[in-house]
């Protein structure tokens, strides 16, 4: 039998997202220092069968409809494609998508797909090779863009593509990045930056916001999208005269996270590498489904665990509090 999980304000969480490592092999300058960080011991990480059996929980018991595998960068999990083909096996088979850097995609879109996954985003904040250098203290703009066109080839559709724009660095890019989406038939969002980074250095007033964005991509003459954004962080808006690659009217979207919060209609519970289920990105608390899971806990242990970890899920984030902090892991810990 199925028991949603609902929090207090009504709100059912039907998304899953699932953070597979807190490695990554970039290092974006926004999100963590030169050196890494401190990752996760190996015996503390969820293995690949305990990541199956809470994804399976949580579509069995819980009605979770989608599960988005995330990071760090999910493409370094050995396991992935292992952990994508036991998800695609479940009842009802939930909606597979993955958030990745592009890195490797190249070589594992088709094996991806072939094992069950939907689709794909990528995040992508340059197309010039020497600020991407900058930017991610890597040099593989090829790898990221071979990998995007790998997803499209292999059917990962709609293929869509995450940028953070930031003041100074690449806030002149957002017409550039568009047309490059455009052209591929990708769909590109803005994403507003979030107070997740390691090195806490994010400010509200460095941060490029939603509203800028838009004005920035004005020449295209942006339509307001008929569809509506339902659960969606993304609030999108059409380009007239350009088709998708389903051959869809062609849309934008943006992230406004923080300039326009989505918390009241969040459908979303997470789940990170370590086997905490978080209720918000933002969240102060966890609750900790690894240790009920090496203690031996039930299935039903498990969804009633997950059930009470979600009922004290906040109204909002909070980021406009005076008292507002930010959580003590930071995004690539968390999973975006
Ligand atoms: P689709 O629209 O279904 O493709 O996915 P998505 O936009 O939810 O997923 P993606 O992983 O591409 O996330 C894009 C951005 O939205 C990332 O920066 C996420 O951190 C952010 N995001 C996703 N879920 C939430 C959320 O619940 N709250 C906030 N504030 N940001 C979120
Ligand atoms: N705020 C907003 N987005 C972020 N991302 C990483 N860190 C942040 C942040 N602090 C983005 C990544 C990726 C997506 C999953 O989240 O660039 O595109
Ligand atoms: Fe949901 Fe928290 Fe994101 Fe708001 S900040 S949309 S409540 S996860």
């Amino acid at each position: 039998a199925v028991t949603p999980l609902a929090d207090r304000f009504g709100r059912v969480a039907r998304d899953l997202r699932v953070s597979l490592t807190d490695r990554c092999n970039l290092r974006c300058t926004y999100c963590m220092p030169e050196e890494g960080l401190a990752w996760l011991p190996r015996q503390q990480q969820l293995t690949d069968d305990e990541v199956i059996r809470l994804i399976r929980v949580a579509v069995e018991r819980l009605g979770i409809r989608q599960v988005r595998f995330t990071g760090g960068e999910p493409l370094l999990r050995r396991g992935l494609v292992g952990i994508v083909q036991a998800a695609a096996a479940l009842e009802p088979r939930p909606t597979l998508m993955l958030t990745t850097n592009g890195i490797g995609l190249e070589r594992l879109a088709v094996p991806l797909r072939d094992a069950g996954l939907d689709r794909v985003n990528v995040s992508l904040d340059t197309l010039d090779p020497a600020r991407f250098r900058e930017l991610t203290r890597r040099d593989r703009l090829p790898d990221v863009l071979r990998g995007l066109s790998a997803a499209a080839a292999a059917g990962l559709t709609p293929v869509k593509v995450n940028t953070v724009l930031m003041r100074g660095i690449n806030d002149d890019e957002a017409p550039a990045l568009l047309r490059f989406a455009l052209d591929h038939g990708y769909q590109l969002r803005f994403i507003e930056q979030m107070p997740l980074d390691a090195q806490h250095q994010w400010n509200r007033h460095e941060m490029v916001t939603a509203e800028e964005i838009l004005a920035s991509l004005q020449p295209y003459a942006l339509q307001p999208d008929s569809v509506s954004r339902g659960t969606a962080p993304a609030e999108t808006w059409l380009v007239p005269g350009h088709l998708d690659a389903a051959g869809e009217p062609a849309r934008v979207g943006v992230i406004g996270s923080v300039t326009r919060p989505f918390c009241g209609d969040c459908d979303r519970t997470r789940l990170t590498a370590d086997g905490q289920v978080r209720d918000c990105l933002f969240a102060t608390d966890e609750s900790d489904l690894r240790k009920l899971v090496r203690d031996g806990a039930s299935d039903a242990d498990l969804a009633e665990a997950w059930r009470v970890a979600m009922s004290g899920k906040r109204a909002g984030h909070g980021i406009d509090d005076p008292s507002f902090l930010q959580p003590a892991r930071p995004m690539s810990a968390i999973g975006g």
